[in-house]
């Protein structure tokens, strides 16, 4: 079976650099799903108590055998409960409809500034008492831009997920984060598909033998990310695992690099209303 290298964050917990994501995957969907995952290689999995499958997940991991120690599982404190005695009860919630006794990587989900205002540092500071606890062994943010990074007292968060493919790869927001010890980990890194599409891409993965998902997961690999894609299609939840027997060269990633074009596909964190 394939390695995965791990990251090891600012806080020493050590993360796969390669994971599976289950957005908008139903809670039944989603157990085999995460089986198929989990039977491939995958040890790290992404999901949010926004996605409404954190049951699903659990049922999938404890039938799956697979070690507890062995895994990795992230997941997300919701915009309607920044305020500190919601965060606490969102957590134990999302660790009950998981069946697990803490969560590996808990994270702010979006900063929510237009609807609930600078809440989300009051949440930051909640969740440092999660870790405390051992009820998360790291904490980190979601969607966050420089200014509600700047915003934060305490530690500096572990990660930053944030939105970033082929055609939106956030040099500056990634340089930031870099100087600031902060792990990038990209959502959407397919773009949700449409980044398979380009013809560059297209173009370097038949030049290798490769498919266009397999040359934009290693290219995040490559560039640092940590990156989770997602797909409910056994084939290809396979084929987005078996990245570990190639390399780009410093070309193909330059190529990938300049295909940034802007292309945001979810929300602004600074705009968004939800
Ligand atoms: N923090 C946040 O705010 C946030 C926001 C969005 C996403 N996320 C996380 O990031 C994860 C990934 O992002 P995403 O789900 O938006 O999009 P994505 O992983 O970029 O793309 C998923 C789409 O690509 C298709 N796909 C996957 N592998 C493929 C392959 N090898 N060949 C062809 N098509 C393929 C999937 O189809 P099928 O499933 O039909 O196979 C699905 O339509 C999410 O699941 C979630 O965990 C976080």
């Amino acid at each position: 079976m394939s390695s995965v290298p791990t990251i090891t964050l600012n806080d020493q917990v050590t993360i796969p650099q390669l994971g599976f994501g289950v957005w908008q995957v139903g809670n039944d969907e989603v157990v085999p799903a995460v089986a198929k995952a989990l039977e491939v290689g995958y040890r790290h999995i992404d999901t949010a108590a926004a996605y409404q499958n954190e049951a699903g997940v659990g049922r999938a991991i404890r039938e799956s055998g697979v070690a507890r120690d062995d895994l990795f599982v992230t997941t997300k404190l919701w915009n309607s409960d920044h305020a500190a005695a919601d965060a606490r009860r969102a957590i134990e919630r999302s660790l009950e409809n998981l069946g697990l006794d803490h969560v590996d990587l808990y994270l702010i989900h979006w900063p929510a500034v237009k609807k609930y205002g600078d809440l989300y540092i009051e949440a930051w500071e909640a969740m440092h008492q999660f870790q405390a606890e051992g009820l998360t062994r790291s904490i980190g943010v979601s969607n966050f831009n420089v200014e509600h990074l700047d915003a934060l007292t305490g530690t500096v968060p572990t990660v930053n997920q944030i939105e970033m493919h082929p055609t939106f790869t956030q040099a500056s927001l990634r340089a930031t984060l870099s100087e600031r010890g902060i792990h990038p980990e990209a959502w959407s890194p397919l773009g949700q598909a449409k980044d398979l599409q380009n013809p560059v891409i297209a173009e370097i993965a038949k030049s290798l033998g490769k498919s266009p998902a397999q040359v934009i997961i290693r290219w995040h690999l490559q560039i640092g990310n940590i990156v989770i894609p997602k797909s409910v299609t056994p084939e290809r939840i396979a084929e987005n695992f078996d990245v570990f027997d190639f390399d780009l060269d410093p070309t193909q990633i330059d190529r990938i690099n300049a295909l940034d074009a802007g292309n945001r596909i979810g929300g602004d964190p600074a705009t968004a209303t939800f």
